[in-house]
């Protein structure tokens, strides 16, 4: 029976990427689901830390001493490697000593994980967004309802009595008001629940750049619509209401000249909005903080901008990716699969 079994087929076609390297840390064997995991030809896989995200080269150079000098298995680990196309992966990474004759080589095993780290990253955002938005359901429904009543209770002041300051106090408890109902909408949607309806979504986002227009004398905005006639179902006030956030945040992010550009097109059953601007852009923890509830990094903004723009998109099924270079600009890609 062993005679039949095909061994070279079967590692080839392993789920994980299987490398042996030898005692100069170099590549003496790979199955095919490396090279596809490194998207590279066979000519150019020689050494793993080419492929290594620089992160990592200390740590795995520890881990491999390990299994040549002492013999021992480095246990699975997250790790980061970067393709052959510069593309950055997820993986997790074991190593174990494989002797070979009178030689001990290194057997690695490379298993993609990127998918579930994505969806993980999903999730306990989701998670920290119920939370979060629990709390401030609560604290925004008790906090409307007296404010509510000092509203009314100063109209009627105002009936009876003259005084400059009650203007003032009347706006500004709008303010207040508007804001507790925006966080009311971003943290229950569901409180909400907008019916799906049809939507050119090309139309919508015109019709926003061009609400901008008096604040765009020294941003150059650039639409790209594909596919214009596509008709997407979806809750219209909340959508409109995100791309309104996404372009207001790229005008607030350009300080003096800058460009803005709107794409829209379809592939694959999935709308793809990208708005990018050469705006201030942002650093890495500030990507990861953005969509959290009150983080804003202008003087009198909410913060909920992107809350709104995150939830709208968690209802619609669809995905947020965000690209940002500090000092350079951001690009924000929205993708709605059409249902
Ligand atoms: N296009 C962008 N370029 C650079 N930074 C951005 C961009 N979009 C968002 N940000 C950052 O994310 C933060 C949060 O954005 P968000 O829209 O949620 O709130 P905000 O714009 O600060 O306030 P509000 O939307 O209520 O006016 C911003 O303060 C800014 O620091
Ligand atoms: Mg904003």
């Amino acid at each position: 029976m062993t005679n039949h079994i095909d061994f070279q087929k079967i590692v080839d076609q392993a789920l994980s990427g299987i490398l042996l390297l030898d005692q100069n840390r170099k590549i003496v064997y790979y199955n095919q689901t490396s090279l596809q995991l490194f998207n590279c030809e066979p000519e150019k896989l020689k050494d793993l830390k080419d492929f290594l995200h620089p992160d990592y080269h200390e740590v795995c150079s520890q881990r491999l001493n390990r299994v040549f000098s002492f013999h021992e298995t480095a246990e699975a680990m997250e790790q980061k490697l970067v393709t052959y196309t510069k593309e950055i992966i997820d993986v997790e990474i074991k190593a174990i000593p494989y002797d070979l004759s009178d030689k001990t080589l290194a057997l690695i095993y490379i298993r993609d994980i990127t998918k579930q780290k994505l969806a993980e990253k999903l999730l306990s955002h989701n998670d920290k967004l119920a939370s979060i938005g629990q709390i401030s359901a609560g604290i925004a429904h008790e906090v409307r309802n007296p404010l509510t009543a000092v509203k009314g209770f100063t109209q009627l002041l105002k009936e009876q009595v003259e005084h400059n300051y009650l203007e003032t106090i009347e706006s500004e408890l709008d303010k207040a008001l508007s804001t507790l109902n925006n966080l009311l909408q971003v943290s229950k949607p569901d409180l909400i629940d907008e019916a799906r309806v049809p939507i050119r979504l090309c139309q919508e986002l015109d019709s926003i750049v061009f609400m901008f227009q008096e604040r765009l004398y020294n941003i150059e905005i650039h639409t790209d619509f594909k596919d214009r006639q596509q008709v997407f179902m979806g809750k219209k006030n909340i959508l409109v209401k995100a791309f309104f956030n996404l372009i207001k945040n790229a005008i607030e992010a350009i300080e003096g000249e800058g460009k803005i550009t709107i794409k829209h097109f379809v592939k694959d059953q999935v709308v793809h909005i990208v708005i990018s601007d050469t705006g201030v852009g942002m650093k890495k923890e500030e990507i990861r903080l953005v969509g959290t509830p009150f983080f804003s990094s202008k003087p009198d903004g909410t913060g909920m901008g992107l809350t709104q723009v995150f939830t709208t998109v968690q209802q619609h099924q669809g995905e947020v990716h965000i690209d940002s270079v500090k000092g350079k600009g951001t690009c924000f890609y929205i993708m709605l699969p059409i249902l």
